[in-house]
């Protein structure tokens, strides 16, 4: 069976554009070219890839399977472009991270700063997104590395430990616990929660440390920023699990209080995961090593 990865990248274009003509107008090809490499393509396999249907097309159902083995053959492909460049030195090369919403809009942009102190030609491409798309990501390869709280369980992965990753119980310093000493976790059973979205590794984490003591969480409201929870914690609308991280400046100016309660904090790590099956780029391998030897608190 004698294919080329131009065909599989025709295919690919057409099953997303959804139009020959505009997947010919994307690669700059004519349209008639477009189907041809299509059909030369069902051909080769013996499978009939698209068909037409009102006026549009679809992709059958083998198609369908077809599609996801491509987008994975094309990464590669692309993987190995970007590697080759590299290696013939002209260019420094990017890293696409992905890093979960907390760790993300906390410690990774000082991370990127002092990376490219010493290291100016490599750039960093970060994608700030919640939990559950990071693992979307991994799955899909699109990213060289991701920096996330629990790791998924996904064959292949390669995980490193990275930052602590403290959660605590916070509320408003006008909340009838602040300042209470040793609460047992029953004291917030009838408290109404402030959460993020649902995808988000640390409502999992409220819900698993409330579902464990036999707690039916009260959602008062779910927030999909971590910023947007602080100021409602902060206004008294309800309580939150939230990391150490975010909350330096509201502890520190004592606008939230971190209620003393039984079983928190929680002490977790953020890990480095590395998508499995992928080309190692050496400005990836850089970042990598930088994200494991890195110190917070050295300037
Ligand atoms: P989140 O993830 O920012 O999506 O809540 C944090 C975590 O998984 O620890």
């Amino acid at each position: 069976m004698s294919y080329t990865l131009h065909q599989l990248k025709v295919f690919y274009t057409v099953s997303n554009c959804g139009s020959y003509t505009k997947a010919a107008q994307q690669l700059g090809l004519q349209q008639p070219t477009v189907s041809e490499q299509v059909s030369t393509l069902e051909k080769t396999f013996g499978l009939d890839l698209i068909e037409r249907i009102h006026g549009g097309l679809r992709l059958t159902d083998a198609g369908k399977v077809l599609y996801q083995s491509v987008q994975q053959v094309l990464g590669v492909s692309d993987d190995l472009g970007r590697v080759v460049e590299q290696l013939r030195g002209q260019s420094a090369g990017t890293v696409r991270v992905c890093a979960d919403t907390t760790v993300g809009t906390s410690a990774i942009p000082d991370v990127i700063s002092k990376f490219q102190r010493l290291h100016s030609s490599i750039q960093i491409i970060l994608e700030v997104v919640n939990r559950a798309k990071v693992i979307e990501r991994l799955e899909e390869g699109k990213v060289d590395l991701a920096v996330m709280g629990r790791p998924p369980d996904l064959r292949g992965l390669e995980v490193e430990i990275f930052l602590p990753n403290e959660l605590l119980m916070v509320a408003s310093v006008r909340h009838r616990l602040a300042y209470q000493l040793k609460l047992p976790l029953s004291a917030i059973s009838e408290e109404r929660f402030l959460v993020r979205e649902s995808g988000s590794g640390t409502r999992t984490a409220l819900i698993e440390l409330l579902e464990a003591s036999g707690i039916k969480p009260k959602i008062a409201m779910v927030l999909s920023h971590n910023e947007a929870i602080k100021q409602a914690v902060i206004a008294d609308l309800g309580i939150a699990l939230m990391s150490r991280n975010v909350l330096e400046q509201e502890l520190k100016l004592g606008l939230m209080t971190n209620l003393d309660l039984e079983g928190l904090p929680i002490i977790r790590r953020w890990h480095v995961v590395s998508p499995p099956g992928k080309l190692v780029s050496p400005a990836t391998r850089e970042f990598r090593q930088f994200l494991k030897n890195y110190q917070p608190n050295l300037k």
